[in-house]
């Protein structure tokens, strides 16, 4: 998949087509509500060159109120329902930012967001740790495998030990750290990191947020070398301490353990200060994967295949008021995605017209003519789009589907009025279909009211809203205490279940799932019965 795998006698498509395969970094920002996400997405924008002033992204987190033409919903509440993508050129790299929706905008959407990136990048606070929405979200990209790069950040601020931060990586998710710069210092004795590779002091100059570059002045050599030491001053003996400790007992920077979701580089930072971010982004873009092979159900799908092909990874619905259209957003996963056109919808064997497309860049849509592997396309959907769903220029292979995720909210639904029963079931199934919340039902009883799952409880308010707007039925959803799913095997027996604390119902496909009320449950069952399969993801055919 590099240039020196392409045949000499290939086309100048061909070559063209490698050329910006190489340069795409495709990457989503995972981290907990408030470890800074936005503030390091505006400086990789600002050092990026994107913006011009810090400030920007903040500013239209603001003005989201006012300018938004999206959902109704979403003006109402003043918060983002879907996630975006942002992308800018940087060093002859083409650079693309998916949005990963946090604090009470966390969504499904949110998971299946990380199944377009290449790769991740894990936000941690420097005085909290791994917390708990980071470590979901690296569960999800630990499983569909892609490599995670971790930037420590608040390191102006006293925060946690940093041999301390490596082991609560280590153990709490069970991946090697490997500290590709470390600090010196911490707070107000926060003196900047030492480049383990390049044997560099990268020196903190106390910069201020705002729109202005901080200049960086650093100092080559060896940790031991009398400029570096005069420079880290009375933190010179415990970092030279700590980095014999690192050689010795870390394990060595290893790429292929990288890629292979084993080891995750870390580097240590400060976004708001900018501090650290210009050498991360760096050595970032140099070392993070570009768009690989993608699995399908006829073997992987490399990126160069000439021929475009893609997958739905989000569908919005109504963006535009006024036109009430609905709005797929696919990922390019190979060849060369042109707008005029047209690719096989394989689950349906249909002809798509590629003509009404758009490249997404962060709240607007700007038309696209031509995107690349690792590009996220928006295509209007006539409603024949399901999440997961393939496209192709030729052949007739589906991309491994995206799973439905483990809910962690539930509510029992009932509509106001008896009358709209029907426009309730025809409502449901759609909207379940399209991947807004999931539905499930009692075990063969068709006419039991269902059970609606979430993954964030906002969810749950779209829902209600576009049931009220489209099919113009008002909900009425009861919560229920169950805070996660597991689906069963196929052959697994029920009466497992029957007298627990659990509650068994089907989904959509009609797959056993059983809601819990706390893990402790999941844990004692498993330990009970070892063969048990109890699954936190569901595959889609
Ligand atoms: P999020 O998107 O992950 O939720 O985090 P966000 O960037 O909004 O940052 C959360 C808070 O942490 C903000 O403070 C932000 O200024 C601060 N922050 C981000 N990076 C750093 C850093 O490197 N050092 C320090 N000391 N603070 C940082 P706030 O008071 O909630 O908001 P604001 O008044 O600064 O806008």
């Amino acid at each position: 998949m590099t240039s020196e795998s392409t045949p000499e006698s290939s086309t100048p498509e061909l070559r063209e087509l490698v050329r910006e395969v190489e340069r795409r970094r495709t990457f989503a920002i995972i981290s907990h509500p408030d470890a800074g996400k936005t503030t390091l997405t505006e400086k990789l924008l600002l050092f990026g060159g994107a913006i011009r002033e810090a400030g920007a992204v903040r500013a239209q987190k603001a003005a989201r109120h006012a300018t938004s033409d999206w959902l109704e919903l979403e003006k109402q509440r003043g918060i983002s329902v879907s996630s975006s993508v942002m992308h800018f050129e940087h060093h002859g790299h083409r650079v693309n930012i998916l949005d990963t929706p946090g604090h009470k905008d966390f969504s499904e959407d949110t998971y299946r967001t990380l199944m377009a990136a290449d790769s991740a990048v894990m936000l941690i606070d420097a005085g909290k740790g791994v917390e708990s929405q980071t470590r979901k979200l690296f569960e999800v990209c630990r499983m569909s495998g892609i490599p995670i790069f971790t930037f420590v950040n608040k390191m102006d601020r006293l925060g946690r030990d940093p041999l301390e931060l490596m082991s609560d990586i280590e153990d709490v998710l069970g991946i090697a750290a490997v500290p590709v710069n470390w600090p010196v210092g911490a707070g107000s004795e926060f003196r900047g990191v030492y480049d383990r590779q390049h044997e560099r002091l990268l020196l903190f100059s106390g910069g201020k947020h705002g729109t202005r570059l901080v200049e960086q002045s650093d100092l080559a050599g060896p940790i031991d070398s009398p400029a570096i030491v005069d420079a880290m001053g009375s933190m010179g003996g415990q970092v030279r301490e700590q980095l014999e400790l690192l050689d010795v007992a870390a394990d060595p920077f290893d790429m292929e353990h990288v890629l292979a979701g084993e080891q995750t580089p870390l580097f240590f930072g400060s976004a708001l200060t900018n501090f650290g971010v210009s050498p991360f982004l760096d050595r970032f873009l140099e070392i993070a994967p570009c768009p690989g092979a993608r699995d399908s159900d006829q073997g992987p799908i490399e990126a160069v295949r000439p021929e475009f092909s893609g997958f739905v990874f989000k569908i919005q619905a109504n963006m535009d008021p006024d036109h009430r259209d609905r709005v797929a957003f696919l990922r390019v996963c190979s060849g060369r995605f042109v707008k005029e056109g047209t690719a096989t919808h394989t689950p349906s064997g249909k002809k798509v017209r590629l003509s009404k497309s758009s490249l997404v860049q962060a709240r607007d849509r700007a038309s696209v003519e031509v995107a690349y592997p690792g590009d996220i396309v928006a295509l209007f959907d006539p409603g024949s789009f399901r999440i997961g769903d393939t496209l192709c220029e030729t052949g007739d292979f589906n991309f491994r589907g995206i799973p439905s995720f483990s809910p962690e909210h539930f509510v029992r639904v009932e509509v106001a009025e008896v009358l709209n029963r029907k426009s309730l079931g025809k409502g449901l199934e759609q909207l379940s279909q399209e991947g807004a919340v999931q539905l499930f039902n009692e075990p063969g009883a068709g006419t039991a009211v269902p059970v609606l799952g979430a993954v964030g409880p906002l969810q749950f308010d779209v829902l209600t809203h576009r049931m009220e707007t489209e099919y113009k039925v008002g909900l009425k959803l009861t919560p229920l205490p169950y805070v996660m799913a597991r689906w069963l095997g196929p052959d697994t027996d029920k009466d497992i279940f029957r007298f627990s604390e659990t509650k068994l119902l089907e989904d959509r496909d009609g797959r056993s799932v059983v809601l819990a009320k706390s893990p402790w449950y999941f844990e004692r069952i498993q330990e009970k019965y070892p063969d048990l399969v109890l699954s936190p993801t569901a595959a889609h055919d």
